[in-house]
């Protein structure tokens, strides 16, 4: 792809005035076939934890099926391009807690996408009351793990698979509670 070449440096809004992200509409199904063609059969088994060479139906509609509050999705596009999705669901037995989980096209990796999206999908979660991301990350997927770590996410104690990161950390010009007016 001419268009992204991985001699750019990494995200600033400075450096890359044509990243954007954005949340991304219920069903609105394009930007995730987009990115999910540029994830490599290694980057969507390390995503999705089993080897997915199709997004179908079923799966689309659990993905697409998004609502304020319970469940957000951001998309990164740049120069008008999906390359990347971001996402929080919550837990609806712990609703303080969401589940974090992000892809970013191979091609765009490294380039401080994936930090930029998990940024804003915590400054989301925290406006809807999520102190708590929780991401689910192979114990091989160094890149992932590395990417956590930088975000300041802590592993679980008992659950080596499971990390944890204050969302208003990863977010911090958010302040946690709104003062009444
Ligand atoms: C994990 C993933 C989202 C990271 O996205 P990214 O845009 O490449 O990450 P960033 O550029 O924001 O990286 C930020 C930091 O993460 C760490 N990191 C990123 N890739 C790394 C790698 N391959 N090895 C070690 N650390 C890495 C670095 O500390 C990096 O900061 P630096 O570039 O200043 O060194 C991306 O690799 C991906 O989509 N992987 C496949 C899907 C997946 O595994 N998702 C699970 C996440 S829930």
């Amino acid at each position: 792809m001419p268009w992204l070449t991985p001699a750019l440096p990494a995200f600033s809004p400075a450096t890359h005035p044509y990243l954007t992200i954005r949340p991304l509409a219920p069903l609105e199904a394009g930007p995730l076939q987009a990115v999910f063609q540029g994830l490599s059969a290694k980057s969507r088994q390390l995503r999705y934890h089993t080897p997915v060479s199709v997004l179908r139906p079923a799966m689309l509609r659990h993905l697409t099926d998004v609502d304020p509050g319970r469940h957000v999705a951001v998309v990164a596009t740049f120069g008008g391009r999906p390359v990347g999705i971001g996402r929080w669901l919550r837990d609806p037995l712990r609703p303080t807690e969401a589940e974090l989980a992000v892809e970013v096209i191979d091609r765009c990796h490294g380039l401080g996408i994936g930090t930029a999206l998990a940024a804003e999908a915590a400054r989301l979660a925290v406006h809807a009351g999520v102190d708590t991301l929780v991401a689910h990350i192979d114990s091989a997927n160094t890149a992932a793990r590395g990417w956590a770590r930088a975000l300041g996410a802590a592993p679980h104690p008992d659950d080596p698979e499971q990390v944890r990161i204050a969302a208003a950390a990863l977010a911090p010009d958010i302040p946690r509670h709104h003062p009444a007016a």
